[in-house]
């Protein structure tokens, strides 16, 4: 028996359980997914995408979705375009109360092109990868960069400078915060974002206008 089989077989049940439960979990989703794109339905309620550790995948809880969504419909106007980069959870119910506002997801996950056009694929280690006709046109730029290091949100920071008119909401570890406010001129925010599943690092938001102002 190798060592390595021999490590498989000493892990807790404990741990053995969750990473079945974490199996199981991707697998009905992925199914799901395959319906849904089977039966050209993807509206927002027909996909539950669960979140991949391997991605640095970490889903806001409902109010959190709520209180961004929210305010950022607030701090925009019906005729104005909004970027997320990297935080799909968001898309759902910012499209379905978008009005006239354009609302278009970057992200790295395939799974996520279900939303046709308003999906662009996008890696953060090739930041300047951008369609020229998206440069400059975003009123608002939302990100939550996969990791939190000085390299990804550096090159994160040079996608949001190519896409964003003017405002920027930045939600990342409370760790990056002089950074973030080196790189993007923002300031941390009272409103704290929370996940689904608890994080083990101190989370925060950070922008270069007064989004608390338009938190509920
Ligand atoms: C920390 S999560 C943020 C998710 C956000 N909290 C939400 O609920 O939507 C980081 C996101 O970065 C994406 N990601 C992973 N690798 C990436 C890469 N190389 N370039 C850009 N985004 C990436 C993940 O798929 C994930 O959606």
């Amino acid at each position: 028996m190798s060592e390595s089989d021999n490590d498989e077989l000493q892990l807790h049940p404990d741990t053995l359980a969750a990473l079945n439960e974490f199996y199981k979990e991707r697998e009905e989703s992925e199914k799901q997914f395959e319906r849904a794109l089977e039966n050209n339905d993807c509206t927002q309620e027909s996909l539950d995408i669960q979140e991949n550790w391997q991605l640095s995948q970490f889903w806001y809880d409902e109010n959190t979705i709520k209180a961004i969504t929210d305010a950022a419909l607030k701090c925009t106007d019906d005729n104005s375009n909004i970027a997320l980069i990297s935080c799909p959870s968001l898309y759902k119910a910012l499209k379905k109360k978008s009005d006239g506002r354009q609302v278009k997801l970057f992200e790295f996950d395939q799974r996520f092109s279900v939303f046709g056009t308003d999906f662009i694929f996008y890696d953060y280690n090739t930041p300047q990868n951008i369609p020229a006709d998206l440069h400059g046109i975003f009123d608002l730029v939302i990100c939550d960069p996969p990791f939190l290091s000085e390299e990804c949100l550096s090159k994160t920071a040079i996608t949001v400078r190519l896409l964003m008119k003017k405002k920027v909401v930045l939600c990342t570890g409370a760790i990056m915060e002089e950074l973030s406010s080196k790189l993007l001129a923002v300031k941390k925010c009272t409103f704290t974002p929370h996940h689904k599943n608890n994080l083990a690092n101190e989370f925060s938001c950070y922008s270069n206008f007064n989004f608390d102002n338009c938190i509920n």
